[in-house]
């Protein structure tokens, strides 16, 4: 474990030192790893931070308001994008050309964006056991770690690379961010997008955004999960009202970790599971069955593509 304080002090010198008179951009997407990099740069550099939110349509429900609440009073871009994400995601259903997909349509907003800012130095909130896994080759898409930016950019700022998650956030207590983000649950790069199987289109992403407002009421409260959260499967036969649907089969997913890595299955009540599912299957018409994910990481990955 790092000594705290020192981290702190340390890369605030760091920032300075790389960034000198540039201004800085970075995606910040409300987790945890980028709010820390966002925290500390501010400290470094102040206004010369440019801290960019690409609404993706892929976000989580209330997600986009929640940002602009916390990081009111720092300069934060909030960009609307979700139109582009889905026109790249049309007919693609093969799960690392659809994370490609994202990839490579989030750097071409974030350079856009980036540009009009004049900005020339990057900050990513890159994390220890994102450079392990993206070296494996384990993932194609790490927030935007892994992906062609450099080109634009004259010099790439990671302040936290050598920490792990559970350091991130105590990094976030030291810095007095809200406790809200300190025990965010982590939430990938690419959205709601790696927990819809096949398509991705705007009604799935819908359904599955209301259905994880669920489960993330139910459980993070109550157990404090390291993840929780809803994915669309696909379409079963089921009996609502009077009728038989075909409707959506949506897996809960709760797991417990120290870094990602591994993970196991949450313990859930029974009675607690069958609140989740009813909820689910009463509030969203076009869902007709609920299933409790058991697997363990490995061998299934936390998030399913
Ligand atoms: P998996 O699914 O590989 O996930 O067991 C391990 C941890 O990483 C998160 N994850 C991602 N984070 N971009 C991210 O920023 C991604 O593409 C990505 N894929 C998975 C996942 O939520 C879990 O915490």
């Amino acid at each position: 474990m790092v000594n705290t304080e020192k981290f702190i002090s340390q890369s605030i010198m760091e920032i300075k030192t790389a960034a000198g008179h540039d201004k800085v951009v970075m995606a910040l997407s409300g987790g945890v790893d980028s709010s820390v990099c966002a925290a500390l740069a501010a400290k470094a550099i102040g206004d010369n931070l440019i801290p960019i939110y690409i609404d993706t349509g892929l976000m989580r429900k209330g997600e986009t308001e929640r940002i602009r609440t916390i990081f009111g009073n720092i300069h934060l871009q909030i960009v609307d994008a979700g139109e582009e994400f889905f026109d790249s995601l049309r007919g693609v259903t093969d799960p690392e050309a659809k994370r490609k997909a994202i990839g490579e349509r989030f750097i071409r907003v974030f350079e856009r964006e980036a540009r009009n800012q004049g900005a020339r130095c990057l900050l990513q909130g890159t994390i220890y056991p994102d450079r392990i896994e993206s070296e494996g080759g384990i993932k194609s898409h790490h927030n935007v770690g892994g992906m062609p930016i450099e080109m634009e950019f004259t010099k790439v700022i990671e302040p936290i690379r050598d920490l792990y998650k559970d350091e991130v956030r105590e990094v976030a207590g030291a810095l007095g961010l809200p406790k809200e983000i300190q025990h965010r649950m982590p939430f990938p790069g690419p959205g709601l997008a790696v927990r819809v199987l096949g398509e991705v289109t705007r009604d799935k992403v819908a359904v599955i955004r209301e259905a994880n407002a669920i489960v993330e009421d139910e459980l993070i409260e109550k157990y404090r999960p390291w993840q929780c959260f809803a994915a669309l499967l696909g379409l079963g036969t089921g009996v609502k009202g009077d009728n038989r649907i075909h409707g959506w089969i949506i897996a809960v997913r709760a797991v417990n970790s120290r870094d990602g890595m591994t993970a196991d299955p949450l313990e859930i009540p029974f009675d607690h599971l069958m609140r989740i599912g009813s909820r689910i299957t009463a509030d969203i018409p076009s869902v007709a069955r609920v299933v409790y994910d058991i697997s363990a990481k490995p061998p299934a990955t936390i998030e399913y593509e």
